[in-house]
């Protein structure tokens, strides 16, 4: 089965109503390539919002997801909330959210498994250090990682994999595309390994950290590379370049 293209934004803790409603607009009267799915996620105060003006065929993406049912959990929001809000999709596992909010693979692994049992499919990111990738232990922590999600979930299909090398997040140093292809090409031979073939053949993976209008198009060119999680140019004009990257 070929994969979709797949483009995700990430608005992180970006934008007001004003400018939130000029990103949907403009999405809105895009000429959007009909074979890629696009999800963007805007901070949680302004999902109702985008998911009320947003259309074009685009879904709305919460940035977190908590792993316990409604009850005393100040501050969170819950998988059965976001569907009862027409969220069918949440970003988990983001670096940021990982060495910020000290989020472990444990603690991400335990919401992929509420969030997609709960029928919210999950962009699920994965990544290293500039340290690890210096000291050569890319692929371990990738590994560690996944096998840390794999040991809690039985069913990958409302999984799409990110892969976001922490060093080129915001910083404009976009992965070489060698250097993304290497890793996501060793993230489907260890789904084929370790889940089944299947699900290595069939999942998504996404690249994220820098990508542009302008370096997309290479990197969509990948075999193993099936779209992006992109951050600050999808809060540009830009974006549609990005989700278009195959045209
Ligand atoms: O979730 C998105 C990534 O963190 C990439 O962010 O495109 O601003 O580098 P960026």
């Amino acid at each position: 089965m070929a994969r979709k293209f797949f483009v995700g934004g990430n608005f992180k803790m970006n934008g007001t109503i004003e400018s939130i409603k000029s990103i949907v607009k403009n999405l809105n009267e895009a000429q959007i390539d009909p074979n890629v799915e696009v999800v963007i996620a805007p901070p949680a105060l302004y999902l109702l919002l985008v998911r009320e003006h947003l259309s074009n065929g685009i879904e709305v993406a919460a940035q977190n997801v908590f792993d316990k049912p409604n009850g005393a959990f100040t501050g969170e929001i819950s998988v059965s909330q976001l569907k009862d809000s027409g969220i069918n999709w949440t970003i988990l596992g983001h670096s940021e959210r990982r060495t910020i909010l000290n989020e472990s693979d444990e603690v991400v692994a335990s919401k992929t498994k509420v969030a997609t049992e709960g029928g919210v499919s999950v962009i699920w990111c994965c990544g290293e250090s500039l340290e690890e990738r210096e000291s050569g232990n890319t692929i371990s922590v990738i590994e560690k990682q996944l096998s840390a999600v794999s040991a809690k979930i039985g069913n990958w299909k409302n999984v799409v994999i990110a892969y976001e090398p922490i060093w080129a997040i915001g910083t404009g140093k976009v992965a070489s595309v060698q250097q993304a292809q290497e890793v996501h090409a060793a993230i489907r031979k260890w789904l084929k390994a370790n889940v089944s073939e299947q699900v290595s053949a069939e999942t998504r993976i996404l690249y994220g950290g820098s990508v542009n209008g302008k370096n997309c198009k290479e990197l969509a060119k990948e075999e193993d590379i099936d779209g992006f999680l992109v951050g600050g140019a999808s809060l540009k004009p830009e974006f549609v370049d990005i989700i278009n990257s195959n045209l």
